[in-house]
Formats: structure tokens, C-alpha cells, sequence
């Protein structure tokens, strides 16, 4: 993905795009394919889920999909995301979302931590008014996923806002079963965002028909699952950081995202209490969706 496809989405009325996250080094894509269809009855259950990879697309519309986050070099994404910072009108935001990588020989913590600053000193020097930092990525496994590590979550949150300054910063989290953890995790870094971005894909395991692995690869027979059978848990996860933000006396704003495929869905996010809604799946598969959006909700249109 580059600056082509956030300067289409600017033009059709996605007024909040994400400029997808990269790194703050070159990192090589996982093998083709990356994205394969999923059918899911009704809604994905939250853990240990088995699935079988179709060969059609058919609605309502779940993927699997699995690129591994690879990233442009910093001299082709920057120049790229200032020009989409440029392009956007008044009234839109270009956000640009990146990632810390685990350090691949030694280093540890203190430069993982250091590699989090670094991304956001290169954010600023493209001149990018919103910064939204992934803390749940699903492709470095699992149980490495760093909002469930909330004290370490705050840590790098803490780097980030002292690197940031005042420019707004977005964290986007996982889907969190754990309503104590969940607490925890926006107790500790509530008070440093703007905005908390949710959710991301839901891990499954995914295989053939014949029971192959679907993804070739090792760490690829769990893949994160998006599309309209995790909608559900977008929705209760809006619904928790509305109710966590006013007991805590927090004001952050809350990026709903998570099975967004068809214009009804803007409303039921804006119901559960998002600030804003956002769509990948639902987005890539109709690029009028922004459009059907603005012409069936009075609302957005104010
Ligand atoms: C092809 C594809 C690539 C994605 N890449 C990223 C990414 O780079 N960073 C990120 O935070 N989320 C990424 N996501 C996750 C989405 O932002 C979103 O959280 C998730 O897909 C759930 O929303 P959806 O049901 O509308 O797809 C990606 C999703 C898709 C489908």
C-alpha cells in the first residue's frame, strides 16, 4: 500500500484514512498469498477457533489476511506520506500509523523501546498532524502482542508522547477478552492518547479444504480474521472504552473499527459510542462505501 490508495480514499469521502503502518527500516512482506477468504457462520468466537480458507468471496465478507506489516524504507514512505498529508481538504485527516520491531539480535527492551522513538521522530518530520501507533499487531504472535502487556504498554506510550510533543497520538489495540486486563492496559496509558483505536484481527487457525495449512510458512497457521464476523467484538470493545473512559475520568476519543462492510454499520459504531468509525475489509472490497455512508446518514453529513 502507498500514497495512490490514501489520496483515492481522500477523493471518495474516507475522511480519516490511515496511512498503514510502517516501520522504521525496510521489512520484507510475508509470501504470497496474503489474503484468502474465510467463511465464518454468523459471528467469530474470540479464542481458538479452527477455519477453513474458501476460494470465494462471498457476503457477508470475512478474510483472513497475512502480510507480516512490511514496510518501505523511511526515504520512500516519508516523502510519500507528506505528499497524502498535503493532498488532504479541509475537514480531512491523514493519520500515519507505525510500529516498533522486536530487535533481531540482541538489544532488547531498551531498543525496542528506542525503535518506537524513532518512528515517531520520523512521523513528525513528514509533517503528519495524527500519529496512530499499532500495539496489536497479531503477526508477531500472539502472546507477544503488546497492549496485553500493560505496564510495558505504558512505558513505550510514555516514550512516544515525550518524542510526540502535542501532536495527537492514537494507540490501536486488540480485541480484549479480559475485561480486568483491559482496565489495566487503559489505566496505564489512557491518560498519554488522544484517541484508542479498536480492533484489530482476530487470530484463528486457518487451513485448506484437505486440511493443509491455508498460509505457507511457519507462525502462519494462525491468521488474523477481519471482515463482518468480527463486528461483534468491535462493538463491545467501543462500548468498554466508552464506560472505562468515565469511570476512569479519561477523554479520550475512540476509533471503532471491526467488520464495517455495508453503510448500517457506521450507525451501530456511532450508537456504541465511537468518535469515529473506520473500515479495512469492508472499505478495500467497495470504495463507495465512504460515499454510501455520507448519502444514508444525516448525521455524518452534519
Ligand atoms: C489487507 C489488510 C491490511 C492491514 N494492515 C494493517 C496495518 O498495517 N496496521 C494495522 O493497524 N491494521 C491493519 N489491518 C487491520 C485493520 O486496520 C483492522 O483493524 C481490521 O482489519 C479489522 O477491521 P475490518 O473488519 O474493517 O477489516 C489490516 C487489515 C487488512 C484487511
Amino acid at each position: 500500500m502507498n500514497g495512490k490508495y490514501v489520496k483515492a480514499a481522500l477523493d471518495t469521502g474516507f475522511d480519516l484514512p490511515v496511512y498503514k503502518t510502517v516501520r522504521t527500516h525496510a521489512y520484507k512482506s510475508h509470501p504470497w498469498p496474503n489474503v484468502l477468504p474465510v467463511h465464518v457462520e454468523g459471528d467469530l468466537p474470540a479464542g481458538g477457533v479452527k477455519l477453513t480458507a474458501g476460494e470465494e468471496y462471498t457476503q457477508p465478507l470475512s478474510i483472513t489476511n497475512s502480510f507480516g506489516v512490511p514496510s518501505m524504507p523511511p526515504d520512500v514512505w516519508q516523502p510519500d506520506l507528506a505528499d497524502c498529508v498535503r493532498y488532504a481538504k479541509p475537514g480531512q485527516l491523514v493519520i500515519g500509523s507505525y510500529q516498533g520491531t522486536l530487535p533481531e539480535r540482541g538489544g532488547g527492551v531498551t531498543e525496542y523501546i528506542e525503535d518506537f522513538r524513532r518512528g515517531a521522530r520520523l512521523m513528525l518530520e513528514t509533517g503528519v498532524k495524527a500519529v496512530e501507533v499499532n500495539f496489536s499487531c497479531p503477526n508477531e504472535g500472539t502472546a507477544n502482542l503488546l497492549c496485553f502487556d500493560t505496564e510495558r504498554s505504558r512505558v513505550v506510550v510514555e516514550a512516544i508522547r515525550e518524542e510526540l510533543g502535542a501532536t495527537p497520538l492514537l494507540i490501536k489495540v486488540a480485541y480484549f477478552k479480559d475485561d480486568t486486563k483491559l482496565r489495566e492496559l487503559i489505566r496505564n496509558i489512557g491518560p498519554y492518547v488522544s484517541a484508542i483505536s479498536s480492533i484489530n484481527t482476530i487470530s484463528a487457525e486457518v487451513r485448506k479444504a484437505d486440511g493443509e495449512q491455508a498460509l505457507p510458512g511457519e507462525g502462519r497457521l494462525m491468521s488474523g480474521v477481519c471482515g463482518a464476523s468480527i463486528r461483534w467484538a468491535g462493538l463491545e470493545m467501543v462500548q468498554k472504552l466508552a464506560r472505562l473512559r468515565d469511570e476512569l475520568g479519561l477523554s479520550y476519543e475512540i476509533c471503532g473499527v471491526g467488520g464495517v462492510t455495508v453503510a448500517e454499520d457506521y450507525a451501530a459504531y456511532r450508537a456504541a459510542g465511537a468518535d469515529a468509525v473506520m473500515s479495512a475489509t469492508g472499505a478495500m472490497w467497495n470504495p463507495a462505501l465512504a460515499e454510501e455512508i455520507w448519502n444514508e446518514n444525516e448525521e455524518a453529513r452534519a
